[in-house]
């Protein structure tokens, strides 16, 4: 009975051993991006976050820099703390950076597997992406949108004076009204709105997802209850007459506009609201731009744009200040790549952590080295800079 045992835990050390000096020989023999020790097999699991993750990466970059290696159990992740080096991998390096991870939780649980977000890089989501681009990938596309858009703030504008306190869930009407009106051409009449309140659960409850997907396309090729049915990108795309396949992946590109777009506009347009009560003399200054380009008489359409520098530069600035996706969307790396001397395996999940990129460059406007945009012509720290 001894030497059983004796022998189990001879052959438990002896595997701990062999892994302890295979993860250091592959330490040694790649040189790594620097990063927090970790255990050995559990790597990095410890020292995880529970809350604000974001914060915690970007104390993290203070002790070790701008690109931070993580491994939890046996998965390496690789944390981007600063936007050159996010630009450097994510943009110039596309052909390798523009996979996505499987999501087991967020994508097989919950629903949200087939939305573009959470597709790995294969001919469906490169369908998804190419459709998408037909409704909301230029700004001419905007332009043609615009007047949606432009109709929907206005019956917003009148809700909120008449309920100011409902605030939030004007917003959440608004741009859930948005979305379905350019997905599916769906207009919401009543605050009460079936297939809107299906949209309000979905950001609450992810699980919806995929019911909500089903529930707007019933609405867009049936009949409907309260809302009204108009041209859109699911009619457009429909016109061609599709087969079951491309007719699945327009209803897909239809449900990933909403899925993705709904809870990021929400939330940055409530920060909106809230910068304009903690910063006053932002809002002042904002008001002037709009009293003198626009006048009292007419609200702002999306054409006074190019003549409302500050108001641009501020919605801007609002993204940056509170981003609504603080780690963005994880990617994931297809083949072995090295970047600035280190080594960086195949199957990486990459973090571009947004909320860092954002404070790095508050902390460079305070140190008095405004970086100026020259595409857009827009100063960070902008709100900061007023006060
Ligand atoms: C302030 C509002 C928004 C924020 C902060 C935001 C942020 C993001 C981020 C960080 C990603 C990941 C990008 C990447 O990995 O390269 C993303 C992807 C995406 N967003 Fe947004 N987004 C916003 C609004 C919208 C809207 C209004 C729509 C559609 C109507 C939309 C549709 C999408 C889609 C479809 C993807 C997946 C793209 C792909 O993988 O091809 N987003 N968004």
């Amino acid at each position: 009975m001894l030497s059983s045992h004796l022998f189990l835990i001879s052959i438990a050390a002896l595997t701990l051993l062999i892994l302890l000096g295979r993860a250091l020989a592959y330490g040694r023999s790649k040189r790594l991006p620097p990063g927090p020790p970790g255990w050995p097999i559990v790597g990095n699991i410890l020292d995880m976050p529970v809350v604000y993750p974001w914060k915690t990466f970007t104390a993290w970059g203070e002790q070790w820099g701008d690109i931070i290696y993580i491994k939890l159990f046996g998965q390496s992740m690789l944390i981007l703390n600063n936007s050159g080096v996010a630009s450097e991998l994510l943009d110039k390096r596309s052909n390798l950076y523009s996979d996505r991870p499987h999501m087991t939780m967020s994508g097989e649980l919950m629903g949200w597997k087939r939305t573009a977000g959470f597709q790995s890089l294969g001919p469906r989501l490169r369908g998804m992406r190419r459709l998408m681009s037909t409704a909301i990938g230029s700004y001419a596309h905007i332009r043609d949108l615009s007047h949606h858009i432009e109709d929907e703030v206005q019956y917003f504008l009148a809700r909120l004076l008449q309920h100011p306190e409902s605030l939030t869930q004007q917003i959440r009407r608004t741009t859930g009204s948005i979305i379905l009106k350019i997905a599916y051409g769906y207009q919401v009449e009543a605050d009460d709105d079936k297939l809107l309140g299906t949209v309000e659960r979905a950001m609450e409850e992810f699980t919806v997802l995929a019911k909500l997907a089903t529930r707007g396309w019933v609405e867009k090729k049936g009949p409907h209850s309260t809302g009204t049915v108009t041209s859109s990108f699911t009619s457009t795309l429909l016109e061609a007459k599709p087969d079951s396949h491309g007719e699945l992946l327009i209803k897909d590109a239809a449900a990933s506009l909403y899925g993705a777009g709904v809870d990021t506009t929400h939330s940055s347009v409530y920060t909106f609201f809230l910068a304009m009560t903690c910063f006053p003399e932002v809002q002042r200054k904002a008001q002037r731009e709009l009293d003198s380009v626009v006048g009292r008489n007419r609200l702002p359409v999306l054409a006074d744009r190019d003549h409302l520098p500050y108001i641009h530069a501020l919605c801007l600035e609002v993204l940056r200040w509170q981003s609504a996706v603080p780690l963005g969307l994880p990617r994931r790396l297809n083949r072995d790549d090295v970047y600035a001397g280190y080594f960086i395996p195949k199957g990486t999940v990459i973090i571009p952590n947004i909320w860092s990129l954002a404070t790095l460059n508050i902390a460079k406007v305070k140190r008095g080295n405004t970086v100026i945009d020259p595409i857009i012509n827009y100063t960070p720290g902008a709100i900061r800079q007023v006060i």
